[in-house]
């Protein structure tokens, strides 16, 4: 219908999109993921994505939280470079200290944010800083969207590929409708909005929609209710991030992401699907790439 064109994302396709690592390489082979999230009392997310961006490859990957929690988000993950920035005084980052790291675009290879942000009252005066100042491919997600849906249009003014990756509730805030409207138009509202705003978008959920600023529409079959858990978005923030780090083109990068993050769900839903974690996806990245190279 509406004569889109439509794809299922397939192993075969994906099998020789994610390249051998060399024997001589080194980190700065593999890119520089940075992430940025978290708030008072969500350490969670942003370790989760940074976990994730480490297992999906990237060669260094640098998280900045605010100064309250970085002591806790470093504890969970010694492989990362861990920045506590200023915070305002409700625990949300303080965006005036993030700016010189943001604007050395060059040291980093892809940026996600959003995950455990929270949303206060100056945070999309100050996500626009992100949106306008980093010409890296970035990645918008939860809070980061949450903000967003105040001004979408903010999403013209990147010079740099974005990608977004709502749940629902998330899709239904950005275009003003209720959730109920998302999922009974689930392709056309991710069509749409990926083509208006010219993003990449991944509308998740049961069969997660892949939406590109060229219109074509990509189907996810992987994964399954074992992800229906707090947390396993946060995970697939960080592999799109980290694979977006080691410089793959956009639309790999988020297929592959996508369909390897339901792998690992699938991986991790033993014995039962009931007790899935998100940080047991982190630990099945490995099992699920090995699938497919
Ligand atoms: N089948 C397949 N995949 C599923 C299913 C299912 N039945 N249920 C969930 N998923 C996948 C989605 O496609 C998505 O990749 O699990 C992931 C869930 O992501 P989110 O909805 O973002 O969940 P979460 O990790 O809890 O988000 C963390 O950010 O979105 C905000 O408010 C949210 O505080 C929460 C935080
Ligand atoms: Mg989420």
């Amino acid at each position: 219908s509406l004569g889109i064109k439509r794809y299922l994302i397939t192993e075969e396709w994906l099998k020789d999109k994610l390249p051998i690592r060399k024997a001589n390489s080194h980190k700065g082979t593999y890119g520089h993921a940075l992430l940025i999230g978290g708030s008072k009392g969500m350490p969670g997310a942003p370790t989760l994505a940074t976990m994730a961006a480490l297992r999906s490859g990237a060669g260094l990957t640098t998280v900045v939280v605010p100064k309250s929690i970085q002591a806790m988000v470093f504890s969970h993950v010694p492989e990362a470079i861990c920045i506590g920035s200023n915070e305002t005084s409700t625990g949300h980052l303080d965006f005036s200290t993030l700016a010189p790291l943001i604007t050395n675009s060059q040291k980093y290879t892809a940026l996600g944010i959003g995950p455990g942000m929270g949303v206060w009252d100056h945070g999309l005066t100050e996500l626009r800083k992100v949106i306008t100042s980093y010409s890296g491919p970035l990645v918008i997600d939860a809070d980061g969207l949450n903000l967003l849906s105040k001004n979408p249009r903010l999403l013209l003014e990147r010079n740099g590929v974005t990608v977004i990756t709502p749940h629902p509730g998330e899709m239904a805030r950005l275009i003003g409708k209720d959730i109920q409207y998302v999922e009974q138009n689930r392709l056309q509202v991710a069509h749409e909005f990926a083509k208006t705003y010219q993003v990449y978008l991944v509308l998740k959920g049961a069969h997660s929609i892949i939406a590109t600023p060229q219109g074509e529409l990509y189907l996810n079959t992987t994964g399954g209710p074992e992800l229906a858990k707090g947390g396993t978005g946060d995970v697939l923030t960080g592999m799109l991030t980290g694979f977006l780090a080691q410089r793959l083109p956009v639309l790999h990068a988020v297929l592959l992401a996508v369909y390897l993050h339901g792998v690992a769900g699938t991986l991790a839903s033993k014995p039962s699907n009931y007790s899935t974690l998100a940080r047991d996806l982190v630990e099945q990245i490995g099992y699920a790439i090995q699938q497919i190279v």
